[in-house]
């Protein structure tokens, strides 16, 4: 890491804010309402699952001539991971003292009672038309999707979005005072973010103690820090994290954000395989996805929401290693490979031989994701997934299954099977596997693949669903995959 800066700089309305002092897990939400009183942004949850905190984060687009946004979960996001960035809130939305379209929209439509959740909603409808003027009516509600209104309903709201969507022009928000400005706050070529911890003045000596905050900008710097600090947080989308300062009161002593680091960020292409940094976030892995695996894309579509999925990423699901982690099932299916860092080794684990129990994997000390390499499906080869969840979106799973497979001879072959929730962490079914393979669909008989749910897996109520539950809705999801292919080779 070389040299050390203790301030953190971002462009908000057309002026570069710089802050010192502020402890290292300081959310974007409590600076916004209790530093710079913007108190238009509101604290429902302070879990990412209301949307009241929603502010829009942008960074310079890829030629510099513009500002990409997209929306956060300001109760989620630690304050130094601003750096560089360029925020907005509904404060910033007023501009020669009219409102915008879609707030005016939204007092025509009687969009809003008792106006709680109305900042949230306006920052996600004025974020989506950034990018989308004509939205259809699931576009509104996938915008909305991690956005709880509990007096209007949501009819006014998507009426609004229309009536504004009618002013076409007047809906982009005028970015480019802000590409200077972000040129300006730019750190390359200067030094690495690195927020030192606290100064403690004893008697005799002056030590720094607790909430070092380092942000670098290669995978190297990365790979060092974790070697000298082996029990430092790594930090990503924050969507994990986040919810551990919040509501553990968690205070890491040495917090890395990743979100800088280039080859992280990066996404390579080849004929074989997609290699995915650890920090791409979730909405760009479901639009590499969509059009060869569209049952991945929509178990990520289904992913918490918006703001989530922006800053979220398969990194940390994988770390994390939740038993009900949604992308793990499908990436078990495809076969994907972790490529894991220490130092300066890399070594790849198949992410199936990743777990070793409930939030434990095969990662050492000072070990971090670099990257997943997803396998394209090949010729002949099918793959599907679904989720099972009380509410169809912004909800974890009760049960996700992903299948691979391929028909030979009019048998199912080459099968890999995997589901979240049925085992202290998300695993593949070899014992269903084993039913499966070289079967006629038709002669799958489900009786055996309840059988092996009972031999494979320890049967455990949670708090999401029974066990009855799940192991039923697990062979459900079986015979729904194998039948769906049956009856389209019998239409076609
Ligand atoms: C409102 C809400 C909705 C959610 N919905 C879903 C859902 O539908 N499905 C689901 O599965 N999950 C869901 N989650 C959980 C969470 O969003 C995911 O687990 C997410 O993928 C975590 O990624 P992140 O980048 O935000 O991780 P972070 O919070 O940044 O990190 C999570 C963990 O991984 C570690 N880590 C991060 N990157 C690396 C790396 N490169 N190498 C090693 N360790 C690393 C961190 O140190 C930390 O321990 C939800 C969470 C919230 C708050
Ligand atoms: S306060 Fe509810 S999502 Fe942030
Ligand atoms: S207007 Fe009251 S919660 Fe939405």
């Amino acid at each position: 890491m070389s040299e050390v800066t203790n301030t953190v700089r971002f462009v908000l309305d057309g002026r570069i804010v710089e802050v010192k002092g502020e402890r290292r897990t300081t959310t974007v939400l409590d600076y916004l309402r209790e530093d710079l009183r913007r108190t238009g942004t509101k604290e429902g949850c302070a879990e990412g699952d209301c949307g009241a905190c929603v502010v829009m984060v942008g960074e310079l687009n890829a030629s510099q001539t513009g500002v990409d946004y997209v929306t956060v979960n300001s109760c989620l996001q630690l304050l130094p991971t601003l750096d560089g960035k360029s925020l907005k809130t509904v404060e910033s939305l007023k501009v020669n003292g009219h409102m915008h379209p879609i707030q005016e929209a939204m007092r025509d439509c009687h969009g809003s009672q008792c106006g709680f959740c109305t900042p949230g909603i306006v920052m996600s409808l004025v974020n989506m038309t950034q990018t989308n003027r004509n939205p259809s009516r699931l576009d509104i509600t996938d915008a909305l999707s991690g956005n709880l209104c509990r007096c209007t309903g949501y009819k006014p709201i998507i009426e609004a979005t229309h009536k504004a969507c009618e002013h076409q022009t007047a809906l982009h928000l005028d970015d480019q005072a802000d590409v200077g400005l972000l040129k300006e706050i730019k750190r390359e070529d200067q030094p690495t973010l690195s927020l030192e911890g606290e100064l403690i003045v004893q008697p005799v000596v002056r030590t720094r103690k607790g909430n070092e905050f380092v942000s670098p900008s290669s995978v190297e710097e990365v790979a060092k820090y974790l070697i000298q600090h082996p029990n430092a947080t790594l930090l990503a989308g924050s969507s994990e994290v986040g919810l551990q300062v919040n509501k553990e009161f968690r205070r890491p002593d040495h917090i890395v954000y990743l979100g800088h680091v280039k080859e992280l960020k990066a996404v390579q292409t080849t004929p074989s395989f997609w290699r995915v940094g650890a920090v791409v976030s979730l909405e760009e892995v479901m639009h590499l996805v969509k059009t060869e695996l569209p049952d991945f894309a929509e178990v990520l579509r289904r992913f918490g929401s918006p703001p989530i999925r922006y800053t979220a990423t398969l990194a940390g699901n994988i770390a994390n290693g939740s038993p009900i982690g949604d992308s793990m099932p499908c990436l078990m299916a495809l076969g994907a490979q972790l490529i894991l860092r220490l130092g300066s080794k890399t070594r790849r684990v198949g992410l199936e031989g990743f777990y070793t129990g409930l939030k434990k994997n095969v990662m050492q000390a000072s070990e971090f994701i670099e990257a997943i390499e997803i396998p394209r499906p090949q010729d002949g080869q099918y793959f599907v997934a679904h989720k099972i969840s009380k509410r169809f979106e912004q909800d974890i799973s009760a049960t996700c299954a992903a299948m691979t497979y391929q028909i030979e001879n009019e048998r199912l072959s080459q099968v890999r099977l995997a589901f979240n929730g049925l085992s202290p962490s998300p695993a593949r079914a070899y014992a269903i596997e084993k039913v499966l393979e070289g079967k006629r669909i038709q002669d799958v008989d489900p009786t055996q693949i309840d059988q092996a749910i009972a031999q494979s897996y320890t049967a455990r109520d949670g708090l999401r669903a029974t066990w009855a539950y799940r192991s039923l809705v697990a062979r459900n999801l079986v015979l729904k995959f194998i039948n769906t292919h049956l009856s389209e080779v019998n239409a076609a």
